[in-house]
């Protein structure tokens, strides 16, 4: 991707770029509607990038240029960064407009020629646009002499929160923390086990191949109208229900006392705070087997989050619904919808050699229902953001 990208910089230039970042993809292995509830969660990063080819520019302006399916460039811009607001770029140029914003206002205002290349698959559920947001952070702070992991560098962490700011304040969504951090601290062979609250990260062993197994990612290529205002929704809940148990996050309230929790709270909130308590539980019970490389144990706590995820938070739909039962009578050892939900991703955890026939049956399962055909591919952990040329 990074080649591709600076091939196109040239293209489009006639010189080479500056430098090519680049930021991947992700999925989360488990730990879902968890982060913005100062949870727990698990994701690592997918062998899929999007790469950002840049050069500075000395009047303050940013022009991001991306290439379509097609093959023909599509530019934005170019805008002065220091007159971007909410709501003055839409679609697509509003994540990495909405970066420089939050940079400008960090005091990295350099302008910028961005060309953007990947192969993400967009609309996925699999944070395409997170990876575009991190490159693009990771690009305007190199031109502006900040090389990420230097010691006076920005960490990770605080590029992750800067990106957050810029998707809920600019783009305007109410997202958490899961994606970016993700994108940008997630490293190969390993989940990421991150603690939102704290902020603490453990890089648990992950290797699936080494333990016989693969995870099978199923893009059901669903995405439902509803799926912004459903997140909007049951993030409120949560945060209605915090408020009446007199806590700061739904993170304080313990699985042993749950049920006293439960009664104290309205009908329509009980569902949603049983799965974000037990969610949490997951997360750290598959953290406990990871850490003994007991990975094919982990099954039953992946098929008990997505049960959770469509009995309790109501997020699932018919695809995931069909893609997860459908790996699981195949013989998957666990399955769940992956991301946000009302759309999207899942995966399922699969014996190697049972890749190609789970990936046949949730084939023929969705063309027997008149589904569109899914995505099919196997993910391995990744390294997360970084420099590539
Ligand atoms: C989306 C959001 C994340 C997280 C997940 C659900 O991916 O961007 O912040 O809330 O949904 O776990």
């Amino acid at each position: 991707m990074a080649a591709h990208a600076a091939a196109e910089f040239h293209s489009l230039f006639g010189r080479q770029p500056t430098g090519v970042w680049s930021a991947p993809g992700r999925v989360n292995l488990i730990g879902e509607h968890t982060d913005y509830n100062d949870g727990f969660v698990l994701p690592f990063a997918l062998p899929y990038r999007i790469a950002v080819a840049a050069s500075a520019r000395s009047d303050g302006m940013l022009a991001v240029t991306t290439v379509g399916d097609d093959g023909r460039p599509q530019q934005a811009g170019p805008v002065r960064i220091a007159d971007l607001a909410p709501g003055s770029v839409n679609g697509w140029a509003a994540y990495p407009s909405g970066v420089a914003w939050v940079l400008h206002a960090e005091g990295f205002s350099g302008g910028a020629d961005l060309v953007v290349a990947g192969d993400v698959p967009a609309g996925a559920g699999l944070s395409s646009s997170h990876a575009l947001q991190c490159a693009t952070a990771l690009a305007l702070l190199g031109l502006a002499g900040v090389e990420l992991d230097e010691p006076d560098a920005p960490n990770r962490t605080t590029i992750g929160r800067w990106v957050q700011r810029s998707e809920n304040n600019f783009v305007g969504v109410p997202t958490g923390l899961l994606d970016q951090t993700a994108s940008l601290s997630c490293v190969r062979d390993h989940v990421l086990f991150l603690d939102v609250r704290s902020g603490e990260m453990e890089q648990v062993p992950f290797n699936t191949s080494s333990a016989g197994l693969a995870v099978l990612v199923i893009d059901t290529k669903a995405k439902h109208s509803h799926a912004d205002s459903g997140y909007r929704e049951r993030r409120a809940g949560c945060e209605r229900a915090a408020s009446i148990l007199g806590i700061p996050a739904l993170r304080d309230v313990t699985e042993a006392g749950l049920d006293d929790v439960l009664a104290s709270l309205p009908d329509d909130l009980r569902p949603l705070v049983r799965h974000v308590v037990t969610e949490n539980e997951r997360v750290v019970r598959t953290v406990e087997h990871l850490r003994a490389s007991r990975i094919a144990d982990i099954g039953d706590l992946l098929t008990a989050s997505h049960a959770s995820m469509r009995d309790d938070y109501r997020i699932s739909c018919l695809e995931l619904d069909v893609a997860v039962d459908t790996a699981l009578d195949a013989g998957a050892l666990g399955a769940r919808m992956t991301g946000g939900g009302f759309g999207g991703s899942a995966i399922a955890l699969v014996a190697a050699d049972a890749v190609r026939s789970v990936g046949e049956r949730v084939q023929a399962a969705f063309a027997a229902r008149g589904l569109t055909a899914p995505g099919l591919f196997t993910a391995v952990p990744s390294p997360g953001a970084g420099r590539d040329t």
